[in-house]
Order: C-alpha cells, then structure tokens, then sequence
C-alpha cells in the first residue's frame, strides 16, 4: 500500500486523533442502548493494542447513526465506549463533547497509553457538511491523525477528509490504521492479481447498486454467479418472464450489455436456472415505512425459465445452488458479495447457505483465497457461525462497494503518502 500506516510512525507520549467506524447496530432493550454486532469494534484492537504498546494518547473519534446535525441520545457512542473497554481489557474514558476546551485540555491531561472515545461526531451538522473550521476544530485535539474506519472512508467527512486536511496543513502525519491497511489490502491488491480460477458471486437486491462492480470484475473475472433479485433483472433482459419478483425493468439494458460484454471477454456469467418461489399476499397490515406487507406463502421450487405471473422469486434453487457450489469449489480466489435470496427467512436462506458452506470449504480444504464483501454477506456468514472460516470479511458496505468499483475512497486519498 503507498499509504503511510501505524507502523511507520512515532507515536510515544503523542496525541493520536484517531477515527473509527463503531457504526454498529444497536438495540434499545429496557430502556438501554445494546450492541448486537460487535464485530466493528473487534477488529480495531489490534490498531488499539498497537497504538498503547508504543506509547500513543489515543482519541478515538466516531459516528453513530444518522442524527442529521442533532444531539439524539439513542446515537450516544456512551456505551460504545464501555464495549471496547470491556473488549479490550483496558479502561476507555468517554466525553460527552467531541471538539471544543473542555475536550482539549482533557488531550492534554493523558498519559501514554490512555484512551478515551469522543461523542458523536455527527451530533455536528458541520460533520457531514465536511466545514473546514470543524475540521480545524477536530485538528486541535491531537498532533497525529489515524483513519482505521474503513467502513466510512467512502463518506467526504471532515472526520474522514477534512481534518486530515488539517492536519497536512500543520505538517501532521495521516496514516492508516491496521484495519484499513488489511481491508485496503484483501479489496485491492489481493484482487488486482488473483490466483486462477477467480469467482465473483454476487447478489443482493438491485442491479443498479452493483452494476459499476459487475462492469470492473468483468474484466478481471474468470466466472461470474448472480443470485439475489438483481437475477430477475437478468432474466428479464433474457426475454423471460418474472412474474411479481423484484426486477428494475428500467436496467434491462444494463443487464444486457453486462451479459454481451461476458460473452466478448469469455467470462462464464451465470443467472439462476431455477428458483424457490412464493406467493406474496397482502396481510392488510403496513410496516413502519407505511408500505403494506406482504406474507409469502406457498414456497415452492419452481425449474422452469418462466415464473408464473402470482408468483415471486425469493432464493436460487436446488439446481441452480448445486451449480454455483461446484463453481466455487473449482475457484482459486474467491469474492462475494449480496445474498443469494431472502436469507432473513429461514424457508428462503438455503441459496445462500450453500453458497457459504462452498466458500468456507473452498478456503479450508483448496487453500482459495475468500473475501466477503461486508454487508449482507457478512450478516449470513456469522449467522450460520461460519465468519471464521473465511479469509477475510469486509467491516465496510457502501464502503467496500464504491472501492470495488475502482472508486478513490475521500478517506483514503487524504492519508499521507509513504
Ligand atoms: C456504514 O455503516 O455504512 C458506515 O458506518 C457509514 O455510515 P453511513 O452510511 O451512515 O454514512
Ligand atoms: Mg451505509
């Protein structure tokens, strides 16, 4: 990596601004904001623990949420804090301030070693504005800027962009941290030059959030295996019929110049031969966005090309999910990313449990390389309790993404040069 990180600097008795992605998903359960998934704040210990050993005053900055600008005390990072103390075996500090004196003169009070976790930063709307004076203001609080919040460096933040900025202005260092680099690491260089066979899967609900993806890997792919709803769009452009099954009708043509352009590169691009399929029923209820929900019911394989006009596509199937664990176990580096169908519902997630199970024994009995592409993946993944088994998980969404597309991270492009 041509970023400067962790390991090339000296941090003793320093003060380390510090930015990380402790964007995680919480729950409020007697009236106490709990963590659900604490996997964002694992995976900065070792930065952590580095940071500590070689003396470094660690200020940890951090979003929650989308509080729009506004103090909203269920996006406290309050209980973040007492989470990565308790991960980390350490005490961590909290403050209910993210810039201003008080928050100073407390940078200024640590010792090597301490830690303390700032509020919210976007209870600021200069956060999300990216507002140079924030930036400055955020700047004032330490002598070394870190960025290990890959998940956020797809966002042009003055915690991400702004205040490195800042910092470069003062002749402050801007280097990654150590989740940053392996992230940078597996995302990019791993997948410029990939062992042969290279298998992409990719899924989820739409074309039109992968499309810039599926164009780049089409020119570094040897097989290509869709699933998810973005298949009926596949399908639609293939003259088929889909009957009620999420599809973008406006991505046809998109679909179809992905399917011309395989063709032209020799890459084997798979869509679904067959799939379970349902029949969505309007219970009369609606959910909290005011849309009516809907109750599948009927699930069914269905082998023929054609899906019957009441019906809707919710998984892969049987068929088609032994295809794509063959194709996987011939792959010598593998990427995924996005469900195979509704994973969420235990009578449409076996799609994508076959495709985990062929990922993992690919990675554990051919020695493939397997890289999961954060988000929903990542969720199937640790819920069949397989998140170990792979060689690497991505702690970004929209991060990962936009990098997969080829797409300079504002986060990473204002780190400093090695
Ligand atoms: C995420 O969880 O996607 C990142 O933390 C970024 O959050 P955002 O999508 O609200 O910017
Ligand atoms: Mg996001």
């Amino acid at each position: 990596m041509g970023k400067l990180t962790v390991n090339d600097i000296d941090v003793r008795d320093r003060r380390v601004l510090m930015r990380v992605d402790y964007n995680v998903p919480m729950e409020e359960k007697d009236g106490q904001m709990v963590i659900n998934d604490a996997t964002r704040i694992k995976e900065t210990l070792p930065t952590l623990r580095l940071l500590v050993k070689n003396g470094a005053k660690i200020i940890l900055m951090a979003h929650l949420g989308r509080p729009d600008g506004k103090k909203e005390p269920t996006m406290s990072l309050r209980p973040v804090a007492a989470k990565v103390a308790e991960m980390l075996g350490a005490p961590v500090a909290f403050l209910d301030e993210t810039i201003g004196e008080r928050v100073i003169s407390y940078s200024k009070s640590m010792k090597a070693g301490d830690i303390v976790l700032l509020e919210n930063v976007r209870f600021h709307a200069e956060e999300e504005a990216n507002d140079a004076g924030f930036a400055e203001k955020l700047a004032d609080l330490a002598d070394i800027y870190v960025n290990d919040a890959f998940g956020a460096a797809h966002r042009a933040h003055a915690s991400t962009a702004g205040v490195a900025e800042a910092m470069r202005k003062r002749g402050g260092q801007r280097a990654a941290g150590l989740l940053m680099e392996r992230e940078l690491r597996f995302l990019g260089d791993e997948l410029d030059k990939p062992a042969r066979p290279f298998v992409v899967i990719l899924g989820g609900a739409k074309v039109s959030d992968k499309i810039k993806v599926i164009d780049r890997l089409l020119e570094k792919a040897d097989t290509i295996l869709i699933g998810g709803a973005m298949a009926y769009t596949f399908k639609l452009a293939l003259g088929l019929q889909i009957g009620k099954s999420l599809v973008e009708p406006d991505k046809v043509d998109v679909a179809n110049s992905a399917l011309e352009k395989a063709k032209q590169r020799g890459v084997t691009f798979l869509i679904p031969t067959d799939n379970i399929i349902a029949d969505p029923v309007a219970t009369g209820k609606l959910n909290k966005k005011g849309r009516p929900v809907m109750d599948l019911q009927n699930p069914r394989t269905n082998t023929e090309p054609n899906i019957p006009p009441q019906s809707e596509g919710v998984d892969i199937g049987p068929a088609t999910a032994q295809t794509y664990r063959d194709a996987v176990l011939k792959a010598k580096t593998i990427l995924w990313n996005g469900p195979m169908g509704i994973f969420e519902d235990p009578r449409f997630a076996e799609g994508t449990n076959v495709v985990a199970g062929a990922v993992v024994e690919a990675t554990q009995k051919n020695g493939a390389k397997s890289i999961i592409g954060g988000g929903d993946s990542v969720k199937a993944l640790n819920k069949a309790k397989l998140g170990d088994q792979v060689t690497f998980m991505s702690t970004g969404g929209g991060a990962s993404l936009e990098f997969l597309e080829g797409i300079e991270l504002p986060g990473v492009a204002a780190l400093s040069d090695k």
